[in-house]
């Protein structure tokens, strides 16, 4: 698929001031001269800030690493990861179109995709709350078919599934991420063969699925104010939070 800049920008970016302290902290873990290498890590986050990266985005990263603009776009249009052109205010969908995800029924998941949100990738729905495209193999093929939505994977799918599922994030719910047709992890769907552990010894969720659960950003955009999973002794904005 062709990756360019979207036709319509907008005149400026700014990190917001949270997410600026941010974006210098992961620049300073870089030695003098090698500054580039936070690349990745700032077009994300501008990517969280704002659900795509414009051009004013990627130039403004580029700028503040000391890389010429050629640099930073060759990296944003590179990756599927990054957005390049504006995605739903609840929600982008990326339905994996690949081998085992086409056998078990994406094509009946991208037929869903057009006829709710948009006839074709890249476009917002008529409410502006979701956009959809297809993508190549996201490595959760035992679980197919299957979606990222936001930042999470939505797995074991059916056409009534999906919908199901967008008519949650339309109403403000984000559902939880993971297999959705019972099964805990990718064991067989007749249950494990080996490595069993009685359901009420183990956590409900598997990890990938807590570590969702847990960190609940999946389809939230980043001011920079949230509290890192990793250091919930700060408080929001921070500060040590001993409330
Ligand atoms: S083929 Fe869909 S996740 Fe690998």
């Amino acid at each position: 698929m062709l990756r360019r800049l979207h036709k319509d920008q907008p005149a400026s970016f700014a990190f917001t001031p949270a997410n600026l302290a941010w974006a210098k902290g992961q620049i300073s873990k870089y030695p003098e001269g090698r500054q580039a290498s936070a690349i990745i890590p700032l077009l994300w986050r501008a990517q969280e800030q704002e659900g795509w990266l414009s051009r004013p985005a990627i130039e403004h990263v580029a700028d503040m690493l000391g890389m010429a603009y050629i640099r930073a776009l060759e990296v944003a249009t590179f990756y599927f990861m990054f957005q390049l052109q504006p995605v739903g205010s609840v929600a982008h969908i990326q339905i994996c179109g690949t081998t085992s995800c086409m056998i078990c029924g994406a094509e009946d998941l991208i037929a869903v995709c057009k006829e709710l949100i948009a006839k074709t990738p890249h476009t917002l729905s008529v409410d502006g709350k979701f956009s959809w495209e297809e993508v190549e193999c996201l490595g959760a093929c035992s679980n197919a078919p299957m979606a990222q939505i936001g930042k999470d994977y939505y797995e074991d799918l059916t056409a009534d599934g999906l919908r199901k599922l967008v008519a949650r994030f339309s109403g403000g719910e984000v559902p939880r991420p993971g297999p959705q047709n019972g099964r805990f992890a990718s064991e067989p769907l007749s249950g494990p063969t080996s490595l069993t552990v009685a359901a009420a010894d183990r956590n409900p969720h598997n990890a990938s699925v807590q570590l969702a659960v847990d960190i609940g950003d999946t389809v939230k955009r980043i001011d920079g104010t949230e509290v890192p999973l990793t250091m919930p002794w700060l408080g929001k904005g921070g500060g040590a939070d001993l409330g």
